[in-house]
């Protein structure tokens, strides 16, 4: 999500941070800053950050210079806490700075914690927290920085890379990881670390990839990395021999397929502190409904949004058992909808600043409902418009087809079902924890999936010279085959339907022939015989079918011509598994058609017109 880098040398280091900051650019953020030590002031590092873009931090820099040899820089893409100078990192708690990419899942009771201990606190962030435990720690006797952090991240749950540097100790950086990527640049009498290999490719490329639970020492004269427990690690250099372009995206060859790849990580961030396993409960942070009064919930939404939404119909009226609508949102204001305080609309957007929803946001306010956002983008428009927003924490989406945002409004929106079902008393405690186990273990199982790039590809030779697609599921597989087709029409220009499979016959069923491949949608589950009979009626009009369903269904290989297979998991998640195989069936038919998969013809990332 953010981006990271430090600089320990003979040189400069502003320079080299914001031109490092600069190579992170593409990821988004909304603010910036960095932390200098500067010899001739004490020595005290100096922090210069504010809101907005790098060259607001450059201009904001050419008034405060921040001289010195030794620093950080980081851009923020904001989680807790909105875009403004006061939550731009670095964060400082007395001679620590710090700064940070992730979230620190245990950040409430630690701010409480510290504040009864005397800590006062200048940001909303839950970064500012880690600074002060490192200041904690060395009021509390430890020898040195690197034991400061070691102490100070036994008490922290959650996802996080941190640079710390400490005025006492101006010939050191200490960094740590779990989850957020880190990585450690070698350089002759100077070293580097930062978040992605980009921010330093133009210094040096010999690098360390640091590993989860390690941390790491970094000197003019060299690294030093242990575990937390303060256990030496051995690590081997390696020399990156990417291109700046291709370190970009991770040495995946687009945006989207690297995208797919984050999609267990950004599904665990979407999860951190929102799931009370003790309680069998949910924690909206940023959400406070009066459940009682909800007689109805509307999503609004466009595009892949408006899938998610199509799902979240599905679990919303299983596990809370209240009525619920799904409308475009482009459509929403011209049926004149019959609104009133008994609504809640979520309105679901990954980029928040879609004009269609905006504009039915308007409409169901004037109206009286009250409005949720489900968005990807603190502080965008639509959470702002809101009366209340979860974001879904999925770090910036760079592909203009939608993956990992998608996957993330799916858990997002199966939390707000599980918080409503245990609110309306119409989900058990027992039920509750069976899916919030489900969900934890999900991006494990999200990751045996999108690993499966192999077959995915064979398939997407096999059948990506096909002129037409379509694509079949029942129940919430049906917006999955939506999704599907949607994906591939996006990236291939090749034109593809989705369809609820009992509708196949009343229609569609005519296109069927030879040449045209058909995907559905067959995990197991209520509708698992009936999408089999729709399977035999395509295979007996010559059909080609290619088959989604459960690993260690052994009936489905005899009813299609392939079959890719996903892990189980509960029958309301089952769409966050399903999909994955269709957004990668689809990157690999553009990639053999070659077309320009992140920034596909004539659409764009956020669409601002009506
Ligand atoms: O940012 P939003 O979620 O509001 O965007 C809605 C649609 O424009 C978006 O999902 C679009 O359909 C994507 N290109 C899908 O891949």
């Amino acid at each position: 999500m953010c981006g990271i880098i430090g600089y320990i040398g003979a040189r400069q280091a502003t320079p080299i941070l914001i031109g490092g900051l600069r190579k992170l650019e593409y990821r988004g953020y909304d603010s910036a800053g960095v932390s200098v030590f500067d010899p001739s002031g004490g020595p005290m590092s100096r922090v210069v950050r504010c809101r907005g873009k790098l060259s607001a931090l450059e201009e904001k820099l050419q008034k405060e210079p921040a001289p010195g040899t030794v620093g950080m820089g980081h851009t923020r893409w904001a989680t807790h806490g909105r875009p403004s100078d006061e939550n731009s990192h670095p964060h400082k708690a007395g001679p620590i700075s710090v700064i940070h990419n992730g979230i620190i899942e245990n950040h409430l009771a630690l701010r409480a914690e510290l504040a009864a201990a005397g800590a006062k606190f200048s940001s909303e962030t839950d970064t500012e927290i880690f600074a002060h435990l490192v200041e904690h720690a060395l009021l509390a006797g430890a020898p040195d920085l690197t034991v400061a952090v070691r102490r100070s991240l036994a008490k922290v749950r959650g996802s996080f890379a941190f640079v710390v540097m400490s005025d006492k100790e101006p010939g050191t950086l200490v960094a740590a990881k779990n989850s957020s990527p880190l990585v450690v640049g070698l350089g002759d009498g100077e070293n580097y670390v930062a978040s992605d290999v980009t921010a330093i490719l133009s210094e040096t490329r010999r690098v360390i990839f640091i590993d989860e639970g390690e941390m790491v020492t970094v000197t003019r004269s060299g690294v030093q990395i242990t575990d937390f427990d303060g256990k030496p690690h051995v690590r081997e250099a390696k020399t990156i021999t990417w291109s700046a372009v291709q370190a970009e995206k991770g040495g995946f060859k687009h945006y989207m397929l690297k995208e797919i790849h984050e999609q267990p990580r950004a599904v665990a961030d979407t999860l951190v502190g929102r799931v009370n396993l003790e309680s069998d409960d949910v924690v909206l942070d940023g959400v406070d409904l009066d459940v009682a009064k909800i007689k109805r919930i509307i999503f609004i939404a466009c595009g892949t949004s408006y899938h998610a939404s199509m799902v979240g119909e599905f679990m919303v009226e299983s596990l809370a058992r209240i009525p619920v609508e799904v409308d475009l949102a482009s459509e929403f204001r011209y049926r004149d909808p019959i609104l009133g305080p008994g609504d809640l609309v979520v309105a679901v957007s990954q980029s928040g600043e879609t004009l269609d929803t905006m504009e039915a946001i308007r409409e169901a306010k004037k109206k009286g409902a009250q409005v949720l956002a489900i968005s990807n983008v603190v502080e965008s428009s639509i959470p702002r418009l809101s009366d209340h927003a979860f974001y879904t924490h999925a770090g910036p989406e760079i592909g203009v087809a939608s993956t990992k945002a998608f996957t993330t409004q799916l858990v997002g929106i199966a939390l707000l079902a599980i918080y409503l079902g245990r609110r309306t008393q119409k989900l058990s405690k027992e039920r509750a924890r069976q899916l919030l186990a489900e969900l934890v273990q999900l991006p494990v199982k999200m990751r045996d999936v999108v690993e499966s790039g192999a077959q995915l590809q064979a398939l997407a030779r096999r059948y990506g010279h096909a002129h037409g697609f379509l694509f079949l599921g029942r129940g919430s597989q049906y917006p999955i085959a939506l999704e599907g087709a949607l994906k591939l029409k996006e990236i291939s220009y090749i034109h593809a339907e989705g369809y609820a499979a009992g509708e196949m016959k009343h229609g569609p069923i005519a296109l069927i022939d030879e040449h045209l491949p058909v995907i559905v949608l067959a995990p197991r589950g209520p509708h698992y015989e009936k999408v089999v009979s729709n399977l035999a009626e395509v295979r007996a009009r010559q059909g080609k079918v290619l088959a989604v369903a459960t690993k260690g269904d052994n009936e489905i290989g005899g009813h299609a011509d392939d079959v890719i297979l996903v892990p189980d998991t509960a029958l309301e998640l089952q769409p966050i598994l399903t999909v994955l195989p269709l957004q990668m069936l689809s990157y690999y038919v553009a990639d053999f058609k070659g077309t320009d998969i992140d920034q596909p013809r004539n659409l764009a990332k956020s669409v601002t017109v009506e």
